[in-house]
């Protein structure tokens, strides 16, 4: 059987089971205003796929050895689902032959946090990689806001309603109260984060600070670091954040961080942190690289046809923002594929 049958046999069998653990977000279309200022049309007609399973609950999938051959010899998905014994193998998809997932491979329970107003790419660059990932590795994907149901990247407030007509909506999954025990959690940035900055509303800090315990790692996109800030866990901590608003932001969150100007991403214990938007691309291939090893990622990055960066340090945008302290970096330097 060749990659490709397998791929293809991993999709339509993981279509047809409902309830199984795999990293696919749901997104709605925009929220369109049709030019009316101050007034937001809701785009009711658009069907909802069922609930995921809201229990914190990893299924393995067991591909069969043999795929059934019908007829006109179109191997048929037979896919077993195996709650009984959630550590079994799973076929390890790097080089198209089944093997063995390595038995450091755990489970992982990774949740992300959506807040009216997120940027889009700080949100699906990781879930891209996340999704990849999931179709060979166990990992549960929950999306996490106030409120369940559709979060949209219109920033929520009044002098913005309106004026961003292409704003994506995605499925909240889970609210900071119901959201299962978490692995790695992720806050992204985006205007919206600005704007929860000055909020007297702490349920994102309150929800970060009582996680942060058991989690093995939190990690933050561009102005998410903002809400890692003020959770008070970046003291002490090296960081970055979006680079046109970087001298604002570390100014006024200055107390104890180690802000570092140069960088496409930092890591420093259990924290991640990233620069703006696509820059969260290119920290999530480094932590998964760290998590999977290079072959996993490397088969991963290609198939996105993407070449992440692979120096932290790399920062051309520093330079581009001006960033205080930034040092002309290697800006030109050009990305190759794994
Ligand atoms: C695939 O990878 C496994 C484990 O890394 C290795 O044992 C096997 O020889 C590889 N097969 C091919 C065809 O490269
Ligand atoms: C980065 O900061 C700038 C300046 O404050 C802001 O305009 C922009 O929206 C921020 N980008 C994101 C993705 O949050
Ligand atoms: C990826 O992992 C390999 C092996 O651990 C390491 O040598 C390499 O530096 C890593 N790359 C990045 C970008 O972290």
């Amino acid at each position: 059987m060749t990659y490709l049958h397998l791929q293809l046999l991993l999709f339509v069998s993981s279509s047809l089971m409902s309830g199984m653990a795999i990293a696919a977000p749901q997104i709605q279309p925009g929220t369109m205003n049709l030019g009316v200022p101050g007034q937001i049309t809701r785009n009711q007609g658009v069907p909802q796929r069922p609930a995921i399973n809201q229990t914190p609950q990893i299924q393995n999938v067991v591909i069969p050895q043999q795929p059934i051959q019908t007829q006109n010899n179109m191997p048929v998905p037979q896919p077993t689902q195996d709650k009984s014994t959630p550590k079994q193998q799973k076929p390890d998809m790097t080089n198209g032959t089944q093997t063995s997932v390595p038995a450091t491979d755990k489970p992982i329970s990774f949740g992300i946090v959506l807040f009216p107003g997120y940027e889009p790419l700080d949100v699906m660059g990781p879930l891209q990689i996340l999704f990849r990932l999931s179709m060979s590795k166990s990992i549960k994907l929950s999306v996490i806001a106030a409120q369940k149901g559709p979060v949209s990247a219109q920033p929520d407030a009044p002098q913005l309603k309106g004026r961003i007509l292409a704003a994506p909506q995605m499925i909240a999954t889970n609210t900071f109260e119901d959201a299962p025990e978490l692995d790695i959690l992720l806050i992204p940035g985006g205007w919206g984060m600005l704007i929860l900055a000055d909020n007297v509303d702490a349920s994102l800090q309150k929800f970060i600070k009582e996680r942060y315990p058991k989690l093995q790692n939190l990690m933050s996109v561009c102005t998410g670091a903002i809400a890692l800030a003020k959770s008070g866990l970046l003291k002490g901590k090296q960081a970055t954040t979006n680079k046109s608003a970087y001298d604002e932001i570390t100014t006024k969150y200055s107390d104890g961080i180690k802000w570092v100007p140069n960088a496409r991403w930092t890591e420093d214990g259990k924290i991640w942190t990233s620069s703006g938007v696509a820059a969260g691309i290119d920290m999530t291939y480094a932590f998964f690289n760290k998590t999977y090893g290079p072959e996993v990622m490397k088969k991963v990055m290609n198939d996105m046809e993407y070449a992440p960066h692979t120096n932290s340090r790399y920062d051309p945008f520093s330079v581009v923002f001006n960033v205080r302290g930034a040092a002309a970096s290697n800006a030109d330097e050009c990305p190759k594929p794994l």
